[in-house]
């Protein structure tokens, strides 16, 4: 159980499913506020509802797609305007996308850029000076273990997470000096609705199945709360073992091995 987290607001970007809701979940227990993000309203209501009358927490909804250009300033400004002082930022919201690049819809992947990589940089942005300015919070950046190697078949997917890890990674080490910490959570395969939206059930990296969103969510919350600069969530010893060995692999090799996991 962690500890408790009286008073502290969270907003949590993609808590209408998966991992977000697991984190929404896992804050509202240890008696922390919520701001709560999302397209999909009717999910964010149902949340808000199981929370505020399981743990008595204050949950706030704020239906938006941060896919749109602006739309991550106007959360930030929202939450202005609604008085919430966010303690703990955590960026997880986030999709990804079978097939070869050039055959992929662009629209798609652009989408898949906004929100992987300018959303998450721009609640960042946004939020980091009032962090500093009262020198306090954390933030849980939402990355994969796909963010460690090149990624054959998901290739914008893989190249945002190696954007999400390597950013992260690079303000943690600027706040230093700060009480602020930024904290690079990187699940392997996770059980959540990811796998149908990026059309990859039939792949080898999914049909072995995954970790649960739960554990994943506890993991992260964990190492956000500890200040951890990363955390690899859902793996076992030797899946973790191929990943540290990945950057010392043949290159070659390396690509055939990830693009056979993205096959079906
Ligand atoms: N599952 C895995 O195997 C895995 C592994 C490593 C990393 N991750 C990362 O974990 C994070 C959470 O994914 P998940 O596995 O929990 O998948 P998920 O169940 O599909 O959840 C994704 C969340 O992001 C939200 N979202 C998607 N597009 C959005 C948009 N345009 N604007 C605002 N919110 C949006 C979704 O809500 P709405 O549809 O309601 O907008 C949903 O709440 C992602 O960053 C993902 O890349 C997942």
């Amino acid at each position: 159980m962690s500890q408790s987290q009286q008073n502290k607001w969270a907003l949590i970007t993609g808590a209408s499913s998966g991992i977000g809701l697991e984190l929404a979940r896992i804050h509202a227990a240890a008696g922390g506020h919520l701001a709560i993000a999302a397209r999909r309203e009717s999910k964010l209501a149902e949340l808000k509802e199981e929370l505020e009358g399981r743990h008595g927490v204050k949950v706030m909804t704020f239906a938006c797609d941060l896919s749109r250009p602006g739309a991550a300033t106007q959360l930030y400004e929202d939450i202005k305007a609604a008085s919430i002082k966010v303690d703990y930022l955590i960026n997880n919201a986030g999709f990804g996308g079978h097939g070869k690049f050039h055959e992929r819809d662009w629209e798609a992947d652009a989408q898949m850029i906004n929100l992987n990589i300018l959303a998450l940089a721009e609640l960042t942005r946004r939020f980091l000076p009032d962090f500093v300015a009262r020198n306090s919070g954390r933030i849980l950046n939402v990355s994969s273990t796909a963010g460690e190697v090149p990624g054959p078949l998901q290739a914008v997917y893989y190249a945002s997470k190696a954007f999400v890890t390597s950013f992260s990674n690079a303000i943690a080490e600027e706040l230093s000096d700060t009480n602020i910490t930024v904290t690079s959570l990187k699940p392997g395969y996770t059980e959540t609705e990811f796998a149908d939206a990026a059309h990859l059930r039939s792949t080898r990296l999914v049909s072995g199945g995954g970790a649960t969103a739960a554990s994943v969510a506890q993991d992260g919350y964990d190492a956000m709360l500890a200040g951890q600069l990363n955390r690899i969530s859902g793996m076992g010893l030797s899946q973790r073992i191929q990943l540290a060995m990945a950057p010392m692999a043949p290159r070659k090799m390396l690509l055939k091995q990830i693009r056979q996991l993205q096959e079906g």
